[in-house]
Order: structure tokens, then sequence, then C-alpha cells
């Protein structure tokens, strides 16, 4: 595995790559690497002959100056955990991105303007900052992304759709701890007590399926109540919405895909999950 952390030799490197006729697939993150990464990494070498993976806590897609400073820092332990299935790691520093501010606007109307682009305001605009950076600079063949980031799989798919982007968004499962968490690198901030209380999100928002009989109304009030019943959670938002133009529906009927999402603190860590209503 090659660990590169310029431009040039990342350059040099995907044009040999590229020039002996393999496929690249690719995975984005932010480090702090685990399982869900791991899974995104397997996909992407059964289905390409190279695999690359970018390990970059992008400062632009950060709304809150703690959560950047604070998002756990792994670079050492990440190299080694993905040795053996990626082929190249694009580990750079802030200023081989950002040599300068980046001024690039992506709007994303309808699809931003809910749930995590509602609360994380200009959020996905520095997501697509970077996606769209690493695409040119990496031109996958397919780059992954989990589907525990909902709302970003849509706008990506968006982004490259509106761009017309040489590459296919390839979206693939959650993948959970045996006791429903889902896998986060922000799970890594949780105190021990913490990461006792965190599977109650996925415990309440299957409970929520059990509830499909009430309206999506009643739907809501199960999950903001199952979740006040727990102190050390503080929800932001739980809301149903079409999977896929992520607009909130007043009934199951109104849509063929739809999904529940939540956004909630536990301590000072912010989570997020969803769980498939109506596929
Ligand atoms: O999902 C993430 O880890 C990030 O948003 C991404 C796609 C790597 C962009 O920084």
């Amino acid at each position: 595995m090659l660990v590169i952390q310029t431009l040039d030799e990342l350059k040099d490197v995907l044009f040999r790559v590229k020039s002996s006729g393999k496929s690249v697939g690719f995975v984005p993150t932010m480090g702090a690497l685990h399982d869900g990464h791991l899974s995104l990494l397997q996909r992407a070498k059964k289905e390409n002959t190279a695999v690359v993976c970018s390990i970059f806590v992008n400062p632009v897609q950060f709304n809150n100056a703690a959560d950047y400073t604070q998002y756990p820092r792994t670079l050492e332990k990440d190299i080694d955990y993905i040795s053996e299935v990626a082929d190249i790691v694009f580990a750079p520093s802030q200023e081989e991105i950002f040599p300068t501010v980046p001024t690039e606007k992506y709007h994303f109307g309808i699809l931003e303007s809910v749930m995590e682009g509602a609360y994380r305001p200009n959020h996905f605009n520095g997501v697509a900052i970077i996606v769209k950076r690493l695409f040119d600079w990496i031109m996958p063949d397919k780059a992954y992304f989990g589907e525990k980031d909902y709302q970003q799989l849509v706008i990506i798919k968006e982004l490259v759709r509106e761009l017309n982007l040489p590459v296919e968004i390839i979206g693939c499962p959650i993948v959970r701890e045996s006791n429903g968490l889902a896998m986060s690198s922000r799970n890594k901030r949780l105190s021990p007590e913490e990461l006792q209380i965190a599977p109650n999100i996925y415990r309440i928002l299957q409970g929520s399926l059990s509830q499909m009989h009430l309206s999506v109304e009643g739907m809501k009030k199960y999950v903001v109540d199952e979740i006040g019943k727990i102190s050390a959670f503080k929800l932001e938002y739980f809301e149903i919405a079409n999977a896929e133009t992520l607009q909130p529906v007043a009934s199951l009927d109104e849509a063929n895909s739809i999904i529940g999402c939540i956004a909630l603190y536990l301590g000072s860590v912010r989570l997020i999950d969803n769980i498939m209503i109506k596929k």
C-alpha cells in the first residue's frame, strides 16, 4: 500500500494506474476508520482493480469549530487498519488541499434545506467542495459512500448528475455494532457511559416501525417521546421523509421510498442515524 501526501505524487501514481488499464474505486474519508469504512473499501476492492482511500479532516464542512478540533485523528492506526484492502492512501495536509480559501459555491436547493442542511449551514457546500476536488484529482470509476450519511449520499449523487461527472456513486448499507449502534468516527468521542446509552437510538428507530399503523405524526411523536425519556439525549430532529427528494411526508402513501432520519446530541457528541421505513 502506497501512502501519498502530495497532489503531484497522487497525479503521477494515478496516471500510471490508469495507463495500465486499472479501474479505480475510491472511498473518501475523514479518518478515525472503523468497520463501516472497511466495508466500503472491501466493496471497492471487489468491484475495481485499484482502491484509493483519502483521509482528510475537511475543515470547510464543519460549521462548529469545536467539532472540527475535537474530530478524532488517528492517521497511523488508520493506515495500518486498511493496509490489506487499500492500494493507495491519500492523506494530504490542509495546505495541500486548500492553499487558498476555497470560494466554490454549490447549491442543492430543497435537498439541502432540510435536516442536516438546515441544522448545519454551509455543511453540504463544504462536502461538495472537497468531494468535487477529490473526484477531479483521482478520477475514480466508482466512489463509495455510507448510507449512514444518507442526505450526503443523495446530495453527492445530485452533484454528479448536475455536473455530469464520470463517476458512479455507490451507496453502501450502514454497519452497526452488535448492539445496533451505527458505526461512526464520532463514537470514539463517547464516554463508556455514553456508549451504553447510544444503542437506544437504533432501538427507538426500530420501535418506530411498529408504530407504522399510526399516522406519520404518530410515528414522529413516538420517537420524540422515547428519545425524551433518556435525559442524556438532546434531540435535534427526527424527520420522516421521501427517500429521494428528502422532503418531509405527511403520510406513508406519499412516496415509494420513505426514510426516518434522526440527529441528536449525546453529551457534546452529535450523532446521526436513519432507518428505511418503506423501500
Ligand atoms: O462522509 C465523510 O466522511 C465526509 O463527509 C467526506 C465524504 C469524506 C467528505 O469530507
